[in-house]
């Protein structure tokens, strides 16, 4: 008894802990060391307390112990003067190590003037700094007091800074500062420019900040941003200011919810902008240009800072965004990706191609679209050097290799054990403590909560499809208490691991009843997974489709973010095409998951009363059953689509590298037909076998959709299919399969077919196949021809209205909700619409 209420206690008070912590809404950095190094006095700036030299001596290991102060008076007076009077010299290779509690991004300031001390003069210093693997900094040059940023990814559990003088010479340090970071503040999401080839990978090199610029408005400094960082006004880089107006609006900068926040920037960045001086002259039409000055032959990556404080209506503003000579975000339209709000926060991330110049231009210009007002307008802009292929972010050409890790601060083991025993012990407790309360549970178990089974639930879906949209908060009868679903994964057991998404990890389970689950649970920390977290129980609680996976449940308990579905025995179709080693499926299976997977994107497509566009079509979201019937899964980036009296949604760019549709990708335009391209480049890589993005491969081979249409075009598409499948397609059926997919990559979204059309055509390439196969080829093919030929005519035919009624005769209907039904009801809607 008395254990129960001690744990009672503990995971009360843990839960009260958990609450503040998460609705203080504040990134608070797990780990912080500020030095104030060469001086023995703390220097206080803002809230934080720069330790002296002296009482971080159990940081640093250094055969010197030479403290030094300035004798010059060109020190500017800003926040951060008591910092560069002082600094220590070290003329040996000397080092500093930090106890990292967080893994992940960390920020590394160096603090360097270059006036001279009392002896030295930094002008002769001549040094490297390096961590583990990357060289920071090589060589310190400035005219003036400096703070070089460093955003690293640490993996271990320890940093080691190490300072590397050059011979007969000496280095120097005014301050450091070492202080944890968000790690949702760099994703992998970055586009490439020229080519537009997605940057992989950009959450674990280091960078270092070259510029941070608020546009239109004063200087943050470091105290006044959430992040400690530093933004400089953009006037000194404006290539000419006559051009360009600023606008000022910070009180009424709004964050939306899963998009940027004001750890990206605070709200002094954001409510500030630089925008074109077209106010007299509707005729305007020239660029705001910007050059900074870079390194070359490095990579950058670039954030641009948007929000519209400069509109007065919410659609009056579209423009252009150059970075060098690319339009990266061409028509780009603020309030449309915010709906309808003015003044959100919206950033976009882009990685350049090796620059070869001292210069990145950056301009922003009116777009033609739509006969708006021309005007452009920009925020804030973040330029970082992302380090070279041998690790460094300095000009050297090798970086030396991890060096031991130094003296390791006694206090800091002896509060990690401390912290460590205790943690252990909560857990062991919160083990016990489940473990007793799972046993009384699993007496009411069968009364409180039932799974539901997939069969079952679909009177349930139904039941909630009429109403109007539902949010993750509401309780819809899918919601499942969290000792069920710890249980049913044998609390998250690691082993029982079956995949690692974007949303977090997805665990095999099976409840007390049998029924076998896969439980996807996301990372209560990220923003971005409660939007897609609500989007996806929204929509899978509306639609129940034999070819889409079925939610069973959710569990939204103390700030968890948990979906059930059904369990997919055989895992995604991805792992079943390459790379996984398992036994690779024969060509009518997949044809039959092809054809199943269209399926499920037709009745999203149609089979309700407004179209939902999927947006993130791809082979890992294609998932098998024991029998290998395809499902459609993965519905966290879905959206509703058009209303019939619109032609397309504007929204961010979302999806998968290689599966975009570059029209979306130009225009920032969503219609089903986005999700057509995506599917034809899984035609492809169901044919192939091969990542549609590979980057190993000689260029003109990395893209799968551009490599295979080049194919396609010479008519030669079987020389790269498959090696498992040569001589065992037979040519008609790889003919009208080919034919297929090439049309779903159609460049603009309405010469693409629709996924009724892919269906059929698909079916069409199935019986091709088995014709020959199981029959007859001469007799039984002639025949299925001239059954079928009505609908072949008609996927080149551009009178959809004569053509729908005959799709709906040739396909047979499997399921309830299935192709013809809907297909009628979608023909309707289009006449009568018109
Ligand atoms: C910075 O913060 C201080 C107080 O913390 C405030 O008085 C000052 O106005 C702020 N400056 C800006 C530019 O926001
Ligand atoms: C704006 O800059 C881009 C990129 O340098 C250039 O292509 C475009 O023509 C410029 N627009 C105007 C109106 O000068
Ligand atoms: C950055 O360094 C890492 C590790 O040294 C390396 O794997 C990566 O390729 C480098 N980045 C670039 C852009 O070369």
């Amino acid at each position: 008894m008395i254990e129960t209420c001690v744990f009672k206690l503990l995971i009360w008070v843990f839960c009260v802990f958990l609450y503040f912590a998460c609705f203080s809404c504040q990134f608070v950095p797990a780990d912080k060391y500020y030095i104030n190094c060469g001086s023995n006095e703390n220097v206080t700036i803002g809230s934080q307390v720069y330790l002296a030299d002296n009482l971080a001596s159990k940081y640093l290991s250094s055969p010197d112990n030479i403290l030094e102060a300035t004798t010059s008076n060109s020190i500017p007076q800003t926040d951060e003067f008591g910092l560069y009077k002082n600094a220590r010299i070290f003329t040996k290779s000397s080092k500093y190590t930090f106890k990292i509690s967080q893994k992940g991004r960390v920020w590394i300031r160096l603090y360097l003037s270059p006036f001279v001390f009392n002896t030295y003069n930094p002008s002769s210093a001549k040094f490297l700094v390096s961590i583990p693997n990357h060289v920071l900094l090589n060589d310190f040059k400035s005219d003036s007091v400096a703070k070089r940023e460093f955003l690293v990814n640490i993996t271990s559990d320890s940093l080691v800074i190490t300072l590397s003088p050059s011979e007969n010479s000496f280095a120097f340090l005014n301050a450091l500062e070492v202080v944890s970071a968000p790690d949702f503040l760099i994703t992998d999401d970055a586009q490439g420019v020229s080519p537009a080839v997605k940057f992989e990978g950009l959450p674990t090199q280091a960078l270092q900040t070259i510029r941070r610029v608020n546009m239109g408005g004063p200087t943050v400094t470091a105290k006044n941003d959430t992040l400690g960082r530093t933004w400089e006004p953009d006037t000194k880089y404006l290539l000419d200011s006559n051009l360009a107006r600023n606008v000022s609006k910070i009180n009424s900068v709004r964050y939306p919810s899963g998009g940027a926040t004001a750890e990206f920037a605070p709200k002094t960045v954001y409510g500030t902008a630089t925008k074109m001086r077209s106010e007299d002259d509707p005729g305007s039409n020239f660029n705001v240009t910007w050059d900074f000055p870079v390194d070359q032959g490095f990579r950058y990556f670039v954030r641009f800072h948007f929000c519209d404080v400069a509109s007065n209506s919410t659609n009056d503003l579209y423009f252009n965004v150059y970075l060098g000579p690319s339009n990266v975000l061409p028509d780009f339209d603020l309030t449309t990706i915010n709906q309808n709000f003015l003044a959100t926060a919206v950033y976009r991330d882009f990685v350049t191609s090796t620059i070869s110049s001292s210069n990145l231009r950056v301009s922003i210009g009116p777009s033609s679209f739509g006969n708006s007002y021309p005007d452009a307008i920009l925020n804030g802009l973040e330029i970082m050097k992302i380090n070279n292929s041998v690790g460094s972010l300095g000009g050297v050409d090798t970086v030396p290799s991890s060096s031991g890790s130094g003296s390791k601060s006694n206090v800091g083991v002896i509060v990690g054990v401390i912290a460590g025993i205790a943690i252990v012990l909560f857990i062991v407790g919160l083990f016990f403590y489940i473990r007793r309360k799972r046993r009384l549970e699993r007496l009411h178990h069968s009364k409180t909560w039932v799974p539901l089974s997939v069969n079952a639930s679909y009177t349930m879906g139904s039941k909630f499809s009429n109403g109007t949209t539902t949010s993750a908060g509401s309780d819809f009868g899918y919601r499942c208490p969290f000792v069920a679903v710890q249980e049913a994964t044998n609390n998250f057991d690691e082993s029982w691991v079956i995949g690692i998404g974007g949303f977090g990890k997805v665990y095999k389970g099976e409840f007390s009843d049998g029924t076998k689950v896969a439980v996807k649970r996301g990372n209560p920390r990220s923003q971005q997974g409660l939007a897609e977290f609500r989007t996806e129980i929204e929509m899978l609680s509306q639609f129940r489709h034999r070819h889409l996976v079925s939610l069973i449940g959710y569990c939204d308990e103390k700030s968890e973010m948990i979906l059930i579905y059904e369990y997919m025995e055989n895992g995604t179709l991805k792992s079943h095409l390459y790379g996984s080693g398992l036994p690779s499926l024969g060509w009518k299976e997949r044809l039959e998951i092809c054809i199943g997977s269209a399926r499920g994107l037709h009745y999203l497509h149609t089979g309700y009363a407004k179209a939902v566009i999927h947006r993130d079509v791809k082979s890992a979201n294609i998932l098998l059953d024991e029998t290998f019937l395809a499902k459609v899964a993965d519905f966290g980036l879905s959206k509703t689509g058009p209303e019939l009296d619109q032609t397309h949604v504007s929204t961010a760019v979302k999806g998968s590298f290689g599966y975009l549709d570059p029209e979306y990708f130009r225009r920032q335009q969503l219609t089903e037909k986005s999700d057509v391209y995506s599917f034809g480049v899984v035609l492809f890589e169901v044919l192939c076998a091969r990542p549609v993005i590979d980057p190993s491969l000689p260029r003109e081979m990395v893209n799968l959709a551009e490599w295979a249409m080049k194919w396609q075009k010479r008519g030669q598409l079987d020389q790269i299919i498959d090696p498992n499948l040569a001589g065992k397609i037979k040519p008609d059926s790889l003919r009208k399969f080919a034919e297929t997919a090439e049309k779903c990559l159609a460049d603009f979204g309405v010469d693409r077919p629709s996924m009724g059309d892919v269906l059929w055509n698909l079916e069409y390439a199935l019986q091709l196949q088995e014709a020959v196969l199981h029959n007859d080829p001469e007799e039984n093919s002639t025949n299925i021809i001239r059954e079928l030929s009505p609908q072949l005519n008609n996927f080149n035919n551009d009178d959809s209205t004569t053509s729908a009624g005959q799709h709906d005769m040739s396909v047979v209907d499997d399921d309830l909700s299935g192709v013809s039904m809907s297909r009628v009801f979608s023909q309707l809607v289009k006449s009568e619409g018109r």
